[in-house]
């Protein structure tokens, strides 16, 4: 079922037809604008098939006219106008284990070695909304992030960081609200206004329903806790980016490049819809949106990736929802080196790996890097593996001349080409989950899940019959593998973080965490916005568990329709 124009439907299916924005030459075409028309072709697989260029695929091929200017729109070349040569991108380390003190060791850690921007990974329990002492908790604490109960874990988190000074993001979307609020509060008892707290939380719950599984609540009210936290955003935190909206975790469960911006900025287009339709206007919360997306050892492909990916969102932007603010037209994007692509098998040859993958995401143009480490195919990485993760952005940025010149591929047939490929199919996909009523709807029928476990399965075949080369794995491999001792995780941290919590309850003022939870359940079940009773709560060191129980009574919580 076609949905109507009106209803922010990117219009037309592909840049020949009526492309979102009308299609005017503004610095982006269809594929077929080239001379010869040679333009790579997409294989099955979304991997560019690589044409070869030859005479007369330039012809009639005018750089001045097509292309457009870095800063400008649709923003093909990069965001600003001066990209890294003003400032360069941010190298936020994701990171984050065992409880709070050893996180924000880990965290003081990287800031010693120069890394520019936080990045807070979680442990399961606590993206979940469960309390590191209820019964599914177990053997998860402090696992795969750090475990954050309450407010006074936050605060140890962050112990000796200035919010004030550091820019921070937190990979956390069903509890989302409750881990920024927590932030605020800490941030408020270091004396730091709220309107100096710069960061980002993930709170894209739809790639969750489609290729991570860490939601709570059934979409509807899951996107009506994103829209409240839109809301207050915009309220009581103006230069705090309160969506995330992920193709990382799409990409690493099999999304091709094609999938992978395709449907994350179906989903986008799902957030802005949800945010309209609650009565925002469009360029009071839009220029907050932000991205995060994969980059891959395939440089070429990812750069033509990243350039069709800003040029889309920002022709959907200003044609499909009427924004005016520049800034509300530009994709400002995260990106994390391809994890899948490690191997446990020679792990320092990772290193390489990384280094491409970074390159590739600095010439695509992105505003803050994770690189991941070498040894993380074997386990979390080590103090050294990390160092070296982030020494390799330096180098990057210190050693290369890869900052002196802006968008470095504008001009070349090969990227160019590349770039109108990729945004013509992805946007061809864009247009197939309208067609089933839009990002939400596509998910309830499976659309986008079946979609990319086909490609993961063309992967493995590919990789299988030795067709796709993992340099060490079915190709140049080692008859025996060398020893790698990897970091090991306490096993008594979870006692530890129990204790705290016990502890917790016994001094806090029950009655009070009572009364808060229920001004919570009786905004959840209302229409108020429920962040505001919600802090609350968590001042009364109400916990993570608790409040996230006290919404699943109210909204209940999701049962996939597994449909594949
Ligand atoms: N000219 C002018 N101004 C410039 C500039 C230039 N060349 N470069 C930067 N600036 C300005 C920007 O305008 C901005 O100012 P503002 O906030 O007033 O607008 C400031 O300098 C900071 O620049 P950016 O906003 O570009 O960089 P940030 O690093 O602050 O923000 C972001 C980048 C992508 C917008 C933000 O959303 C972000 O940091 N995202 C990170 C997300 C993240 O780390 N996710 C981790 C996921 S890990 C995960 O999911 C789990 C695992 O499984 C992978």
């Amino acid at each position: 079922m076609a949905r109507e124009p009106d209803s922010g439907r990117p219009h037309g299916d592909g840049p020949h037809g009526d492309r979102p924005g009308g299609g005017e030459p503004d610095g982006g075409g269809g594929a077929g604008r080239h001379g010869a028309g040679r333009a790579p072709r997409l294989s099955e697989s979304g991997q560019a098939v690589r044409p070869v260029y030859g005479p007369g695929d330039l012809d009639g091929w005018d750089p001045a006219e097509r292309l457009g200017a870095p800063g400008a729109y649709p923003f093909t070349r990069g965001v600003y106008p001066t990209m890294y040569t003003g400032r360069p991108w941010t190298m936020r380390q994701y990171a984050g284990f065992g409880t709070a003190a050893e996180s924000n060791a880990r965290y003081r850690q990287l800031i010693a070695h120069g890394t520019t921007g936080l990045s807070v990974a979680f442990d399961l329990p606590t993206q979940m909304g469960h309390d590191s002492d209820a019964d599914v908790a177990g053997g998860e604490v402090g696992k795969v992030g750090v475990a954050v109960d309450s407010v006074e874990d936050m605060r140890v988190l962050f112990d000796g960081i200035p919010l004030g000074e550091v820019s921070t993001s937190m990979t956390i979307n069903a509890p989302a609200a409750l881990l920024l609020l927590m932030y605020q509060l800490v941030g408020e008892e270091q004396g730091v206004p709220a309107d100096r707290l710069t960061g980002t939380v993930q709170n894209d719950v739809l790639k969750e329903y489609i290729a991570r599984g860490t939601y709570i609540f059934p979409p509807k009210p899951s996107l009506r806790l994103v829209a409240d936290t839109f809301a207050y955003c915009g309220a009581e935190l103006p230069k705090w980016n309160m969506i995330s909206i992920s193709g990382y975790h799409m990409a690493e469960a099999g999304a091709s490049p094609v999938q992978e911006i395709a449907f994350t900025l179906a989903n986008g287009i799902e957030y802005v819809r949800t945010a309209v339709a609650a009565g925002m206007d469009v360029d009071r919360f839009a220029p907050r949106l932000s991205f995060f997306f994969v980059s891959r050892t395939t440089l070429l492909e990812e750069v033509a990736k990243f350039r069709a990916a800003r040029r889309i969102w920002a022709r959907v932007m200003k044609e499909t929802f009427g924004a005016r603010d520049p800034k509300s037209q530009m994709l400002r994007f995260h990106t994390q080196t391809a994890g899948v692509q490690l191997t446990a098998q020679q792990p320092e040859v990772n290193l390489v790996r990384v280094a491409v993958q970074g390159l590739a995401a600095v010439l695509g143009g992105t505003q803050s890097l994770h690189t991941n480490s070498f040894d993380e195919a074997i386990a979390l990485p080590t103090d050294k593996a990390a160092r070296l993760a982030l020494r390799t952005q330096q180098v990057l940025a210190h050693e290369t001349d890869v900052t002196a010149t802006v968008d470095p591929f504008a001009g070349s047939y090969a990227v160019e080409s590349l770039t109108d490929a990729v945004e013509e199919a992805a946007l061809d996909l864009m247009g197939r989950v309208e067609d089933r009523g839009g990002a939400v709807a596509a998910i309830e029928q499976g659309f986008q899940k079946a979609e990319i476990e086909r490609n993961a399965y063309r992967i493995a075949q590919e990789t299988d019959s030795g067709e796709r080369v993992v340099v060490g794995v079915n190709r140049f491999r080692l008859d025996e593998e060398e020893p790698y001792e990897p970091l090991r995780v306490d096993p008594a941290i979870e006692a530890r973080q129990r204790e705290r919590l016990a502890r917790l309850r016994e001094e806090r003022d029950g009655r009070a965490v009572e009364t808060a939870l229920a001004a919570l359940r009786k905004a959840a079940a209302g229409t108020d916005n429920v962040l505001y009773p919600l802090k609350d709560a968590l001042r009364a060191r109400a916990t993570v568990g608790e409040v996230c129980n006290a919404l699943r009574e109210v909204w209940g919580t999701h049962v996939p329709a597994d449909v594949f």
